[in-house]
């Protein structure tokens, strides 16, 4: 391992058998998503810039400080998607959708952000997500939330916990920015540059600054949902009576924002304490998406879970991981004879879904078998001029060294494989 052949920092290789607890999380994903009548959308990973700094909104932080943004060679400005809700709602505005039809859609893939890495925050890191579009009921918000509750207790993520709060709609906007300011302002000179910053120019934000000094006066800061309108009282109450029928657990908390512009309404987060300091494991609302050359945002509400982060929180729990795929059967060879028999037989197992090995490079008896083993192969067959000339071998199974006398074809070896199957 050189500097040169290293990941970039922020971004990581996956192999086995780490791969296979990605395949299981995108297939339990698939299998719960389905029950609720969402279908799997693709979105391109890169947009024009202008669906992001539109859609997310020009003052938050991922717009202002995270985005890969690069011109491409016809002087366009692309960035590479910082998350799936914007390039979605753009790929199902432009397949037009009916007045009052819904849509359901979930995805999985790669996002990039350009922040600092560590453990749980990467550059280059996955997310899966669902957005229900075209519904304005506050049961679905419920519903929202209850399916990805849903789906981490199928992940076998137990201890999750399930914040959320209402932003209210934009006409509550204005007095709860008022309220906010006029309890920030005599504390400004104590906040942290950031902070500052958002008193002029997006004053919700100061509620989630990480900053200690900045999160110990937000913590007293007025709640939102007590200074907005009846309406938003209302859906904000229809949400949790949602929630509670669907018995799904949750607290309020009345600072929670969210780093994204475009909620109305609900917003959710969902912690994990095996994450340690990035504890979010997944975040979502309500939202009304702006896209340019659209005159009408998309309204919608839906979810994004950290592949990476649920992952972690998997293995701080000690789920047990998906067994390794091994070999069936792996195929020994004494003589040259025998290893053109075994190659091609190899490959009529292949073929007949029998997943077959052979060491091409080990020459001796002794390291073919140190080669089944360490392959964890589940049965070897050696095979030498005897055995083709009798046209027969014998199939041992490793874990406890039973042999099976077994006819030297394709039929033969299956019908052995079935018989062994059956007798355990
Ligand atoms: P988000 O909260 O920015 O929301 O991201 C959702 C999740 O992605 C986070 O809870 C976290 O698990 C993961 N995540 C974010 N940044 C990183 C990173 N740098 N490294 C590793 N994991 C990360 C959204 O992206 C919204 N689009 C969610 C949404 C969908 N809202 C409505 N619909």
């Amino acid at each position: 391992m050189s500097s040169a052949t290293e990941p970039l920092p922020g971004t990581s290789d996956f192999w086995e058998p780490e791969v296979l607890e990605w395949r299981k999380l995108e297939a339990t994903a698939r299998d719960i998503f389905a029950r609720y009548g969402y279908t799997e959308l693709r979105v391109p990973v890169f947009e024009r810039t202008e669906v992001f700094v539109r859609g997310l909104g020009n003052e938050t932080d991922v717009v202002q400080k995270e985005m890969y943004t690069f011109q491409d060679r016809g002087g366009r400005s692309l960035t590479l998607r910082p998350e799936g809700t914007a390039g979605v709602m753009r790929a199902i505005a432009n397949r037009g959708l009916a007045t009052g039809e819904e849509c359901r859609v979930f995805y999985m893939g790669p996002m990039f952000r350009g922040e600092r890495p560590a453990q749980g925050r990467r550059r280059q890191f996955h997310q899966v997500g669902c957005e229900a579009v075209g519904c304005s009921s506050p049961w679905m918000d419920a519903e929202v939330i209850a399916m990805l509750v849903h789906f981490l207790d199928e992940l076998g993520l137990k201890g999750a916990r399930v914040r959320i709060n209402s932003r209210g709609l934009p006409a509550d906007r204005p007095a709860v920015a008022e309220a906010l300011r006029a309890y920030f302002q005599p504390h400004l000179a104590e906040m942290c540059e950031d902070c500052r910053r958002r008193f002029d120019t997006n004053v919700w934000r100061m509620l989630d600054c990480k900053v200690a000094a900045c999160h110990a006066l937000a913590e007293n800061a007025p709640r939102i949902t007590d200074l907005l309108g009846d309406e938003s009282k209302a859906f904000f109450a229809s949400v949790c009576a949602g929630l509670d029928a669907l018995g799904v657990p949750y607290e309020l908390d009345p600072r929670l924002v969210r780093g994204l512009d475009y909620y109305v309404h609900t917003v959710f987060e969902l912690t994990h304490s095996g994450l340690g300091a990035q504890n979010a494991i997944a975040g979502g609302g309500r939202y009304e998406l702006q896209l340019p050359g659209l005159r009408n945002p998309i309204p919608g509400v839906g979810f994004a879970a950290g592949m990476e982060r649920l992952l972690i929180v998997r293995d701080a729990l000690g789920v047990t991981p998906p067994p390794a795929p091994v070999p069936k059967v792996y195929l020994a060879s004494l003589g040259d004879a025998a290893l053109a028999f075994n190659t091609s037989f190899a490959a009529k197992l292949r073929h007949a879904g029998i997943s077959a090995a052979i060491d091409y490079d080990a020459k001796s008896m002794k390291s073919q078998m140190r080669a089944a083993d360490r392959m964890k192969a589940e049965y070897v067959i050696v095979i030498g001029d005897s055995e083709l000339e009798a046209q027969s071998a014998k199939l041992k199974h490793m874990a406890d060294g039973r042999e099976i006398e077994v006819k030297l074809s394709l039929d033969g070896v299956l019908a052995a494989l079935a018989a062994d199957a059956e007798t355990k």
